[in-house]
């Protein structure tokens, strides 16, 4: 069943503390949604939560924020049961919590690649598992997963953040499959760069040049957008380059990655002449 009005729908979002989490808590919370926000920091939900009530101090929907990690699967349980004592039903779970690591895999730790796929991929999982069995039952409900562009591109020094965003992808369509016929839908949103703190984070991206093509409150919209037309794929690259990519990505795999292969390989050797 699509999910059309979001007027005392419940919601609940990790990553809610930051970034897109933040932008789609404010923009369903401005439409009359209860939003349940999790995070694993603590003082920006505290934050997030009294922005959202500032910007609507009329709205009768309740916001609730709970300090979580999403690695863990008995504080999402936890989550989705303080989602379920709203009303006993939960419409939309949106999954932002997330960890963008860059560096070529030669020095890309074994810790930070478990880590990465722990929040990326398995918070993702542990709160389909979670909050499906309340969706069966009421034969309604809607996941938004966030992939990325990185989920459907083969990009050098993102290598382990690619294989997080490409297992959410297949872990979503396989997933569509398997609910087909249930009532409950699945949105995988697949962004290029969004201006979020994530690409602002010294070092960590690989010391790339991130030039933000998206805000949060952008990529929010969409989000709305596509849940309420029960949308599978929500790919958002307003960039000719990246849009090239991924159709040749489509048409000819090989080809994309030799492509990428060779044009990171003149930015090494640019990089290298700048220094001499
Ligand atoms: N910013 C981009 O360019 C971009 C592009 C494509 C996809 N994405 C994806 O969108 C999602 C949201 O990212 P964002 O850009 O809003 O970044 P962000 O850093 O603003 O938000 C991510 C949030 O996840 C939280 N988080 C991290 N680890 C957690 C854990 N273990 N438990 C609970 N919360 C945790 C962080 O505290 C933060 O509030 C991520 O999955 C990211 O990979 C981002």
């Amino acid at each position: 069943m699509t999910l059309e009005h979001f007027d005392g729908a419940v919601t609940v979002i990790t990553g809610g503390a930051s970034g897109i989490g933040l932008a789609c808590a404010r923009a369903l919370y401005g439409q009359g949604a209860h939003v349940v926000l999790a995070d694993n920091n603590t003082q920006g939900l505290q934050k997030a939560s009294q922005l959202i009530q500032q910007e609507n101090p009329t709205s009768t929907a309740q916001v609730i924020a709970v300090p979580t990690d999403v690695t863990d699967e008995g504080q999402v349980q936890a989550i989705i049961n303080r989602a379920l004592d709203i009303r006993g039903g939960i419409d939309l779970v949106i999954t932002c919590a997330g960890l963008g690591r860059g560096g070529l895999v030669d020095q890309f730790s074994a810790q930070e690649m478990a880590l990465m796929m722990d929040v990326n991929f398995m918070g993702t999982f542990h709160c389909v598992r979670a909050a499906l069995p309340n969706m069966r039952a009421q034969h309604s409900g809607h996941f938004v997963f966030l992939s990325s562009v990185a989920g459907k591109l083969c990009p050098p020094i993102l290598s382990g953040y690619a294989a997080t965003k490409w297992a959410v992808r297949g872990f979503s369509s396989a997933l569509r499959a398997e609910l087909y016929g249930s009532g409950i839908g699945v949105t995988t949103v697949y962004p290029a760069w969004v201006d979020t703190p994530m690409i602002h984070q010294e070092d960590t991206m690989g010391n790339m040049e991130i030039e933000a093509l998206l805000t949060a409150e952008q990529v929010a919209e969409e989000i709305v957008k596509a849940v309420r037309e029960d949308k599978r794929d929500l790919t958002l690259a307003p960039n000719q380059d990246i849009a090239l990519l991924l159709q040749i990505m489509d048409d000819d795999q090989d080809k994309a990655e030799d492509l990428a292969g060779a044009a990171f390989q003149r930015r090494i050797q640019e990089i290298a002449q700048q220094q001499d």
